[in-house]
Protein backbone atom coordinates (compact mmCIF):
# COMPACT_ATOMS: atom_id res chain seq x y z
CA UNK A 1 0.00 0.00 0.00
CA UNK A 2 1.17 3.57 -0.81
CA UNK A 3 2.12 5.46 2.25
CA UNK A 4 1.46 9.54 2.46
CA UNK A 5 3.36 11.30 4.91
CA UNK A 6 2.79 14.97 6.07
CA UNK A 7 4.81 15.94 8.77
CA UNK A 8 3.71 19.12 9.86
CA UNK A 9 4.35 20.90 6.27
CA UNK A 10 2.58 22.33 3.56
CA UNK A 11 3.96 19.80 1.47
CA UNK A 12 2.68 16.31 0.55
CA UNK A 13 4.74 14.04 -1.16
CA UNK A 14 4.47 9.79 -1.15
CA UNK A 15 7.82 8.60 0.14
CA UNK A 16 10.07 7.12 -2.77
CA UNK A 17 13.31 6.87 -1.59
CA UNK A 18 12.25 4.47 1.70
CA UNK A 19 15.30 2.70 2.58
CA UNK A 20 18.23 5.12 1.26
CA UNK A 21 20.70 7.20 3.11
CA UNK A 22 21.12 11.31 2.88
CA UNK A 23 23.70 13.39 4.44
CA UNK A 24 23.52 17.35 4.50
CA UNK A 25 27.13 19.18 4.90
CA UNK A 26 26.36 22.69 5.62
CA UNK A 27 28.51 25.80 4.78
CA UNK A 28 27.62 29.39 5.87
CA UNK A 29 25.35 31.56 8.46
CA UNK A 30 21.86 30.06 10.63
CA UNK A 31 20.03 30.55 7.72
CA UNK A 32 22.08 27.77 5.67
CA UNK A 33 21.76 25.57 8.59
CA UNK A 34 18.09 26.17 9.03
CA UNK A 35 17.41 25.71 5.40
CA UNK A 36 19.18 22.52 5.60
CA UNK A 37 16.88 20.81 8.71
CA UNK A 38 14.41 21.68 5.83
CA UNK A 39 16.08 19.83 3.46
CA UNK A 40 16.14 16.74 5.83
CA UNK A 41 12.98 17.38 5.88
CA UNK A 42 11.76 16.76 2.49
CA UNK A 43 14.30 14.07 2.09
CA UNK A 44 12.46 12.12 5.41
CA UNK A 45 9.25 12.99 3.54
CA UNK A 46 10.99 11.10 1.00
CA UNK A 47 11.45 7.96 2.89
CA UNK A 48 14.98 8.33 3.68
CA UNK A 49 16.74 8.34 6.68
CA UNK A 50 19.34 10.65 8.06
CA UNK A 51 23.28 8.60 7.72
CA UNK A 52 25.69 9.25 10.28
CA UNK A 53 28.35 10.26 7.44
CA UNK A 54 28.58 11.14 3.85
CA UNK A 55 30.75 7.85 3.98
CA UNK A 56 27.56 5.54 3.77
CA UNK A 57 24.83 8.45 2.14
CA UNK A 58 23.25 7.58 -0.97
CA UNK A 59 22.20 10.93 -1.09
CA UNK A 60 24.81 13.70 -0.74
CA UNK A 61 23.42 17.37 -0.27
CA UNK A 62 26.08 20.26 0.05
CA UNK A 63 24.50 23.26 0.98
CA UNK A 64 26.81 26.56 0.23
CA UNK A 65 28.20 29.76 1.35
CA UNK A 66 29.26 32.68 -0.68
CA UNK A 67 29.85 35.13 1.66
CA UNK A 68 33.52 35.96 1.37
CA UNK A 69 35.87 34.34 -1.11
CA UNK A 70 37.55 31.52 0.61
CA UNK A 71 33.82 30.22 0.99
CA UNK A 72 33.63 30.06 -2.66
CA UNK A 73 37.24 28.13 -2.97
CA UNK A 74 35.92 25.86 -0.18
CA UNK A 75 32.83 24.52 -2.73
CA UNK A 76 35.54 23.78 -5.41
CA UNK A 77 37.72 22.12 -3.18
CA UNK A 78 35.00 20.36 -1.33
CA UNK A 79 33.75 19.19 -4.57
CA UNK A 80 36.58 18.07 -6.03
CA UNK A 81 37.15 15.59 -2.70
CA UNK A 82 33.80 14.74 -3.13
CA UNK A 83 34.03 13.28 -6.65
CA UNK A 84 35.87 10.17 -5.68
CA UNK A 85 32.68 9.51 -3.26
CA UNK A 86 30.42 10.13 -6.03
CA UNK A 87 32.06 7.60 -8.68
CA UNK A 88 32.24 5.04 -5.80
CA UNK A 89 28.82 4.01 -6.78
CA UNK A 90 26.40 4.98 -9.67
CA UNK A 91 23.71 4.94 -7.30
CA UNK A 92 25.14 8.13 -5.27
CA UNK A 93 23.56 11.27 -5.92
CA UNK A 94 25.36 14.50 -5.14
CA UNK A 95 23.03 17.66 -4.54
CA UNK A 96 24.64 21.43 -4.43
CA UNK A 97 22.23 24.17 -3.31
CA UNK A 98 22.82 27.72 -1.33
CA UNK A 99 23.83 30.79 -1.54
CA UNK A 100 27.13 29.66 -3.91
CA UNK A 101 24.79 27.60 -6.67
CA UNK A 102 22.44 30.60 -6.59
CA UNK A 103 25.68 32.63 -7.36
CA UNK A 104 27.60 30.39 -9.80
CA UNK A 105 24.04 29.25 -11.32
CA UNK A 106 25.36 26.86 -14.41
CA UNK A 107 29.50 27.27 -13.36
CA UNK A 108 28.94 24.94 -10.64
CA UNK A 109 28.62 21.75 -13.02
CA UNK A 110 30.72 23.53 -15.44
CA UNK A 111 33.54 23.07 -12.67
CA UNK A 112 32.25 20.00 -11.40
CA UNK A 113 30.76 18.00 -14.20
CA UNK A 114 29.91 14.79 -11.40
CA UNK A 115 27.33 16.68 -9.24
CA UNK A 116 23.87 15.77 -10.25
CA UNK A 117 21.32 18.50 -9.28
CA UNK A 118 22.09 22.24 -8.38
CA UNK A 119 19.28 24.06 -6.56
CA UNK A 120 19.15 27.97 -5.92
CA UNK A 121 18.14 29.54 -2.26
CA UNK A 122 14.55 30.45 -4.20
CA UNK A 123 13.27 26.86 -4.97
CA UNK A 124 14.27 25.24 -1.87
CA UNK A 125 11.25 22.94 -1.82
CA UNK A 126 11.32 21.44 -5.11
CA UNK A 127 14.47 19.03 -4.55
CA UNK A 128 12.73 16.09 -4.42
CA UNK A 129 11.43 17.19 -8.32
CA UNK A 130 14.77 17.71 -9.21
CA UNK A 131 16.46 14.58 -7.17
CA UNK A 132 13.50 12.59 -9.59
CA UNK A 133 14.23 14.41 -12.58
CA UNK A 134 17.96 13.92 -12.20
CA UNK A 135 17.50 10.14 -11.92
CA UNK A 136 15.23 10.21 -15.28
CA UNK A 137 16.77 12.95 -17.41
CA UNK A 138 20.37 13.28 -15.95
CA UNK A 139 22.10 15.66 -14.49
CA UNK A 140 19.74 19.22 -13.59
CA UNK A 141 20.98 23.21 -13.01
CA UNK A 142 17.11 24.95 -11.63
CA UNK A 143 18.03 28.42 -10.44
CA UNK A 144 15.69 31.05 -10.48
CA UNK A 145 15.21 34.77 -9.79
CA UNK A 146 11.81 34.77 -8.28
CA UNK A 147 10.48 33.55 -4.64
CA UNK A 148 9.11 30.36 -5.44
CA UNK A 149 7.92 29.43 -2.12
CA UNK A 150 9.38 29.93 1.47
CA UNK A 151 11.79 26.61 3.14
CA UNK A 152 9.39 27.53 5.80
CA UNK A 153 6.50 25.59 3.49
CA UNK A 154 9.02 22.61 4.35
CA UNK A 155 8.52 19.95 6.92
CA UNK A 156 12.09 20.54 9.64
CA UNK A 157 14.43 17.95 10.78
CA UNK A 158 16.43 19.85 13.73
CA UNK A 159 19.49 19.01 14.58
CA UNK A 160 18.78 20.10 18.00
CA UNK A 161 15.28 18.61 20.27
CA UNK A 162 15.77 21.62 22.80
CA UNK A 163 16.52 24.73 20.84
CA UNK A 164 15.19 25.67 16.82
CA UNK A 165 15.82 28.47 14.54
CA UNK A 166 12.37 30.44 13.57
CA UNK A 167 12.58 32.11 10.25
CA UNK A 168 10.63 35.28 10.55
CA UNK A 169 12.31 37.12 7.75
CA UNK A 170 14.03 35.96 4.17
CA UNK A 171 16.03 38.22 1.92
CA UNK A 172 17.40 41.47 2.50
CA UNK A 173 16.20 45.14 0.76
CA UNK A 174 19.57 46.78 2.16
CA UNK A 175 22.42 47.40 -0.10
CA UNK A 176 25.52 47.59 1.88
CA UNK A 177 28.44 47.74 -0.80
CA UNK A 178 30.27 44.52 0.20
CA UNK A 179 27.62 42.42 0.58
CA UNK A 180 25.95 39.40 -1.46
CA UNK A 181 23.36 38.50 0.40
CA UNK A 182 20.49 40.21 -1.42
CA UNK A 183 21.54 39.18 -4.64
CA UNK A 184 21.66 35.45 -3.35
CA UNK A 185 19.14 35.66 -1.16
CA UNK A 186 16.30 37.65 -2.89
CA UNK A 187 13.94 40.71 -1.29
CA UNK A 188 13.22 41.19 1.63
CA UNK A 189 9.92 38.84 3.17
CA UNK A 190 8.38 38.56 6.65
CA UNK A 191 7.24 35.72 7.50
CA UNK A 192 2.75 36.38 8.73
CA UNK A 193 2.54 37.15 12.56
CA UNK A 194 0.69 33.93 13.03
CA UNK A 195 2.27 31.78 10.70
CA UNK A 196 5.65 32.26 13.15
CA UNK A 197 3.28 31.98 16.37
CA UNK A 198 1.96 28.94 15.33
CA UNK A 199 4.78 27.66 14.37
CA UNK A 200 6.45 28.71 17.60
CA UNK A 201 3.63 26.48 19.57
CA UNK A 202 4.25 23.45 16.99
CA UNK A 203 7.82 23.40 18.28
CA UNK A 204 7.24 23.91 21.87
CA UNK A 205 4.67 21.11 22.01
CA UNK A 206 7.70 18.98 20.22
CA UNK A 207 9.88 19.77 23.21
CA UNK A 208 11.64 22.99 22.20
CA UNK A 209 12.99 25.70 24.98
CA UNK A 210 14.65 28.13 23.30
CA UNK A 211 13.90 29.61 19.98
CA UNK A 212 16.10 31.78 17.59
CA UNK A 213 14.55 33.74 15.28
CA UNK A 214 16.27 34.22 12.14
CA UNK A 215 16.50 37.59 9.63
CA UNK A 216 19.15 39.29 7.94
CA UNK A 217 17.50 42.67 9.53
CA UNK A 218 14.93 41.29 12.16
CA UNK A 219 14.21 44.90 13.42
CA UNK A 220 12.56 46.05 10.15
CA UNK A 221 10.44 42.82 10.71
CA UNK A 222 6.71 43.56 9.16
CA UNK A 223 7.84 46.61 6.76
CA UNK A 224 6.13 44.81 4.09
CA UNK A 225 3.25 43.12 5.85
CA UNK A 226 -0.33 44.93 5.88
CA UNK A 227 -3.07 43.23 7.75
CA UNK A 228 -6.32 43.93 7.57
CA UNK A 229 -5.36 47.82 6.71
CA UNK A 230 -3.85 48.04 10.02
CA UNK A 231 -0.28 49.58 10.71
CA UNK A 232 2.28 46.83 10.34
CA UNK A 233 3.36 44.55 13.06
CA UNK A 234 6.35 45.46 14.83
CA UNK A 235 9.15 43.45 15.53
CA UNK A 236 8.86 44.06 19.23
CA UNK A 237 5.25 43.20 19.06
CA UNK A 238 6.33 40.15 17.96
CA UNK A 239 8.04 39.17 20.91
CA UNK A 240 5.82 40.19 23.18
CA UNK A 241 3.53 37.89 21.24
CA UNK A 242 5.92 35.01 21.48
CA UNK A 243 6.98 35.95 25.21
CA UNK A 244 3.29 34.97 25.95
CA UNK A 245 3.24 31.20 24.52
CA UNK A 246 3.42 29.00 27.48
CA UNK A 247 6.03 26.56 28.59
CA UNK A 248 8.54 28.47 25.56
CA UNK A 249 11.89 29.59 28.51
CA UNK A 250 13.95 31.27 25.98
CA UNK A 251 13.42 33.54 22.55
CA UNK A 252 16.94 34.76 21.32
CA UNK A 253 16.93 36.92 17.67
CA UNK A 254 20.07 37.68 14.96
CA UNK A 255 20.32 40.44 13.12
CA UNK A 256 19.27 43.35 13.69
CA UNK A 257 20.41 46.36 12.03
CA UNK A 258 21.67 49.24 13.86
CA UNK A 259 20.20 51.69 11.63
CA UNK A 260 16.31 50.46 12.59
CA UNK A 261 17.33 49.56 15.99
CA UNK A 262 13.87 50.95 18.02
CA UNK A 263 13.78 51.66 21.48
CA UNK A 264 11.06 49.63 22.08
CA UNK A 265 12.95 46.78 20.83
CA UNK A 266 15.25 47.45 23.58
CA UNK A 267 12.69 47.82 26.21
CA UNK A 268 11.54 44.18 24.87
CA UNK A 269 14.46 43.18 25.77
CA UNK A 270 14.40 44.30 29.00
CA UNK A 271 11.07 43.47 30.11
CA UNK A 272 9.73 40.27 27.98
CA UNK A 273 11.54 37.42 30.52
CA UNK A 274 11.85 35.15 28.36
CA UNK A 275 13.56 37.54 25.78
CA UNK A 276 17.49 36.74 26.68
CA UNK A 277 19.83 39.47 27.52
CA UNK A 278 21.49 40.30 24.83
CA UNK A 279 21.58 42.14 21.45
CA UNK A 280 24.18 41.46 18.64
CA UNK A 281 24.77 45.37 16.72
CA UNK A 282 26.31 45.19 13.68
CA UNK A 283 29.27 47.67 13.78
CA UNK A 284 30.85 46.97 10.19
CA UNK A 285 33.45 49.84 11.02
CA UNK A 286 33.44 53.03 13.33
CA UNK A 287 34.66 55.74 10.79
CA UNK A 288 31.94 57.62 9.24
CA UNK A 289 33.19 57.76 5.89
CA UNK A 290 33.47 54.08 5.62
CA UNK A 291 30.30 53.66 7.05
CA UNK A 292 28.70 56.17 3.91
CA UNK A 293 30.94 54.02 1.10
CA UNK A 294 29.60 50.78 2.91
CA UNK A 295 25.87 52.12 2.65
CA UNK A 296 24.87 51.67 5.96
CA UNK A 297 22.40 54.32 6.66
CA UNK A 298 24.42 55.13 10.00
CA UNK A 299 27.90 57.12 10.98
CA UNK A 300 29.81 57.13 13.80
CA UNK A 301 28.06 59.29 16.56
CA UNK A 302 24.59 57.55 15.36
CA UNK A 303 26.04 54.19 16.60
CA UNK A 304 27.49 55.34 19.62
CA UNK A 305 23.99 57.17 20.24
CA UNK A 306 22.46 53.55 19.93
CA UNK A 307 25.10 52.16 22.10
CA UNK A 308 24.24 54.59 24.91
CA UNK A 309 20.22 54.01 24.20
CA UNK A 310 20.81 50.55 24.91
CA UNK A 311 23.18 50.74 27.99
CA UNK A 312 20.96 53.11 29.27
CA UNK A 313 18.48 51.36 28.93
CA UNK A 314 19.73 47.57 29.56
CA UNK A 315 23.17 48.31 31.64
CA UNK A 316 24.07 44.68 31.96
CA UNK A 317 23.20 44.17 28.30
CA UNK A 318 25.62 41.64 26.34
CA UNK A 319 26.71 43.09 23.31
CA UNK A 320 28.35 41.34 20.64
CA UNK A 321 29.29 43.00 16.92
CA UNK A 322 30.51 41.99 13.46
CA UNK A 323 33.62 44.11 12.06
CA UNK A 324 35.08 44.14 8.26
CA UNK A 325 38.57 44.82 8.45
CA UNK A 326 40.31 46.65 5.21
CA UNK A 327 37.03 48.04 3.15
CA UNK A 328 38.93 49.63 0.03
CA UNK A 329 40.34 52.95 0.99
CA UNK A 330 39.96 52.34 4.62
CA UNK A 331 42.97 54.41 6.23
CA UNK A 332 44.98 54.41 9.65
CA UNK A 333 42.81 57.20 10.78
CA UNK A 334 39.33 55.42 9.77
CA UNK A 335 40.82 52.35 11.18
CA UNK A 336 41.62 54.09 14.35
CA UNK A 337 37.73 55.12 14.46
CA UNK A 338 37.02 51.57 14.40
CA UNK A 339 39.00 50.66 17.18
CA UNK A 340 37.68 53.73 19.10
CA UNK A 341 34.21 51.96 18.74
CA UNK A 342 35.65 48.72 20.00
CA UNK A 343 37.18 50.69 23.26
CA UNK A 344 33.91 52.27 23.92
CA UNK A 345 31.42 49.74 23.43
CA UNK A 346 32.65 47.02 25.70
CA UNK A 347 31.54 44.21 23.46
CA UNK A 348 31.34 40.67 25.01
CA UNK A 349 32.42 39.22 21.44
CA UNK A 350 33.51 40.87 18.22
CA UNK A 351 32.85 38.46 14.63
CA UNK A 352 35.67 39.98 12.93
CA UNK A 353 36.28 39.46 9.36
CA UNK A 354 38.74 41.05 6.35
CA UNK A 355 37.06 42.74 4.03
CA UNK A 356 36.11 40.00 0.68
CA UNK A 357 35.37 41.70 -2.66
CA UNK A 358 32.24 39.88 -3.99
CA UNK A 359 31.88 40.15 -7.64
CA UNK A 360 28.35 42.08 -8.47
CA UNK A 361 28.55 43.99 -5.46
CA UNK A 362 29.85 47.80 -5.33
CA UNK A 363 32.87 47.15 -3.60
CA UNK A 364 34.17 44.94 -5.79
CA UNK A 365 34.48 47.77 -8.04
CA UNK A 366 36.51 49.75 -5.67
CA UNK A 367 39.77 47.94 -6.76
CA UNK A 368 42.26 50.66 -6.95
CA UNK A 369 41.07 51.53 -3.55
CA UNK A 370 41.86 48.28 -2.31
CA UNK A 371 43.92 47.87 1.26
CA UNK A 372 47.22 46.40 0.50
CA UNK A 373 46.77 42.56 2.58
CA UNK A 374 49.65 43.42 5.10
CA UNK A 375 47.95 46.52 6.28
CA UNK A 376 44.85 44.32 6.66
CA UNK A 377 46.18 41.54 8.28
CA UNK A 378 48.13 44.06 10.78
CA UNK A 379 45.43 45.72 12.04
CA UNK A 380 42.99 42.44 11.93
CA UNK A 381 45.63 41.49 14.50
CA UNK A 382 45.66 44.65 16.36
CA UNK A 383 41.73 44.70 16.54
CA UNK A 384 41.55 40.55 17.61
CA UNK A 385 44.11 41.02 20.39
CA UNK A 386 42.45 44.36 21.77
CA UNK A 387 39.41 42.88 21.47
CA UNK A 388 40.36 39.44 23.16
CA UNK A 389 41.38 41.54 26.44
CA UNK A 390 38.19 43.34 26.05
CA UNK A 391 36.19 39.47 26.25
CA UNK A 392 38.41 38.35 29.46
CA UNK A 393 37.18 41.51 31.07
CA UNK A 394 33.62 41.25 30.07
CA UNK A 395 33.32 37.53 30.81
CA UNK A 396 34.90 37.70 34.00
CA UNK A 397 32.35 39.86 35.42
CA UNK A 398 30.02 36.35 35.43
CA UNK A 399 32.29 34.61 37.94
CA UNK A 400 30.72 34.13 41.30
CA UNK A 401 27.14 34.60 39.68
CA UNK A 402 23.82 32.48 39.14
CA UNK A 403 23.27 31.64 36.30
CA UNK A 404 20.69 29.22 34.57
CA UNK A 405 22.13 26.62 31.82
CA UNK A 406 20.47 25.35 29.24
CA UNK A 407 22.67 21.90 28.52
CA UNK A 408 22.80 21.79 24.67
CA UNK A 409 25.33 19.37 23.57
CA UNK A 410 28.52 17.98 24.58
CA UNK A 411 32.05 19.41 23.83
CA UNK A 412 33.40 18.07 20.85
CA UNK A 413 37.18 18.25 22.97
CA UNK A 414 35.81 16.32 26.08
CA UNK A 415 33.05 14.08 25.88
CA UNK A 416 32.84 14.51 29.86
CA UNK A 417 31.81 18.33 29.21
CA UNK A 418 28.27 19.70 28.25
CA UNK A 419 28.55 22.71 26.33
CA UNK A 420 25.71 25.20 26.87
CA UNK A 421 24.55 28.50 26.63
CA UNK A 422 23.08 31.21 29.97
CA UNK A 423 20.75 33.80 29.30
CA UNK A 424 22.88 36.42 27.82
CA UNK A 425 24.63 33.86 25.19
CA UNK A 426 27.91 33.24 26.67
CA UNK A 427 29.16 29.45 25.86
CA UNK A 428 29.23 27.68 29.14
CA UNK A 429 31.01 24.57 30.38
CA UNK A 430 29.92 22.20 32.26
CA UNK A 431 31.01 18.59 33.89
CA UNK A 432 28.79 15.81 32.23
CA UNK A 433 28.07 14.00 36.05
CA UNK A 434 24.32 13.10 36.34
CA UNK A 435 23.15 16.14 34.54
CA UNK A 436 21.02 15.57 31.00
CA UNK A 437 21.03 17.53 27.27
CA UNK A 438 18.06 19.78 27.71
CA UNK A 439 18.25 20.43 30.58
CA UNK A 440 17.83 23.98 32.50
CA UNK A 441 20.06 23.75 35.68
CA UNK A 442 20.94 26.35 38.32
CA UNK A 443 24.71 27.12 38.25
CA UNK A 444 27.45 28.82 39.97
CA UNK A 445 29.89 30.47 37.37
CA UNK A 446 33.45 29.23 38.62
CA UNK A 447 35.88 30.87 36.22
CA UNK A 448 36.14 32.32 32.46
CA UNK A 449 38.02 32.65 29.33
CA UNK A 450 37.81 35.53 26.83
CA UNK A 451 35.71 32.89 24.53
CA UNK A 452 33.52 30.86 27.22
CA UNK A 453 32.27 30.44 31.14
CA UNK A 454 33.11 27.05 33.75
CA UNK A 455 30.31 26.21 35.52
CA UNK A 456 29.43 24.28 38.71
CA UNK A 457 25.79 22.83 39.18
CA UNK A 458 24.61 24.14 42.10
N1 LIG B 1 22.47 40.81 7.79
C1 LIG B 1 23.57 40.80 8.66
C2 LIG B 1 24.86 40.30 8.07
C3 LIG B 1 24.93 39.04 7.37
S1 LIG B 1 26.50 38.65 6.73
C4 LIG B 1 23.82 42.22 9.10
O1 LIG B 1 23.53 43.17 8.42
O2 LIG B 1 24.38 42.31 10.16
C5 LIG B 1 27.45 38.44 8.22
C6 LIG B 1 28.66 39.30 8.31
O3 LIG B 1 29.59 38.95 7.30
C7 LIG B 1 28.42 40.78 8.08
O4 LIG B 1 27.91 41.43 9.21
C8 LIG B 1 29.79 41.28 7.71
O5 LIG B 1 30.53 41.66 8.84
C9 LIG B 1 30.44 40.05 7.07
N2 LIG B 1 30.60 40.24 5.62
C10 LIG B 1 29.63 40.33 4.69
N3 LIG B 1 30.14 40.54 3.46
C11 LIG B 1 31.50 40.57 3.63
C12 LIG B 1 32.60 40.78 2.74
N4 LIG B 1 32.42 41.00 1.45
N5 LIG B 1 33.86 40.74 3.26
C13 LIG B 1 34.06 40.54 4.58
N6 LIG B 1 33.06 40.34 5.46
C14 LIG B 1 31.79 40.38 5.01
FE1 LIG C 1 24.14 42.22 3.79
FE2 LIG C 1 23.65 44.62 4.68
FE3 LIG C 1 21.63 42.99 4.13
FE4 LIG C 1 23.18 42.50 6.23
S1 LIG C 1 21.85 44.28 5.96
S2 LIG C 1 22.51 41.03 4.70
S3 LIG C 1 25.19 43.18 5.54
S4 LIG C 1 23.07 43.86 2.66
FE1 LIG D 1 24.46 32.96 4.98
FE2 LIG D 1 26.61 32.64 3.52
FE3 LIG D 1 24.26 32.81 2.37
S1 LIG D 1 26.45 33.85 5.33
S2 LIG D 1 22.98 34.03 3.71
S3 LIG D 1 24.97 31.20 3.75
S4 LIG D 1 26.12 33.75 1.66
Amino acid sequence: MEQTVKINSKIILKPSRIGKKYYVKTFGCQMNEHDSERISGLFELDGMQKAESEDNADILFVNTCTIRENADDKLYGTLGHLKKWKLESENRKLLVGGCAAQKDKNLVRDKAPWVDVVIGTHNLTNIINLLNQSEDWGPVTEIIDEIENLPTDAPSIRESEFSAWLTIQIGCNNSCTFCIVPSVRGPEISRRPSDVINEAKQLVSEGVKEITLLGQNVNSYGRDLKIDNKSRPYFAQLLEQLNNIPDLERIRFTSPHPKDFKKETIFAVKELSKVCNQIHVPLQSGSSSILSKMHRGYNKERFIEKIDMIRSIIPNVSLTTDIIVGFPGETDEDFIDTMDIVNYSEFDAVYMFKFSPRPGTVAFNMKQEFVEKKVIDNRFQLLKDTQTDISERRLKRFVGTEQLLLIEKLSKKNNQIYSGKIDSGQITHIDKGDLNLGDFVKVNIVDSTPFYLKAEQL
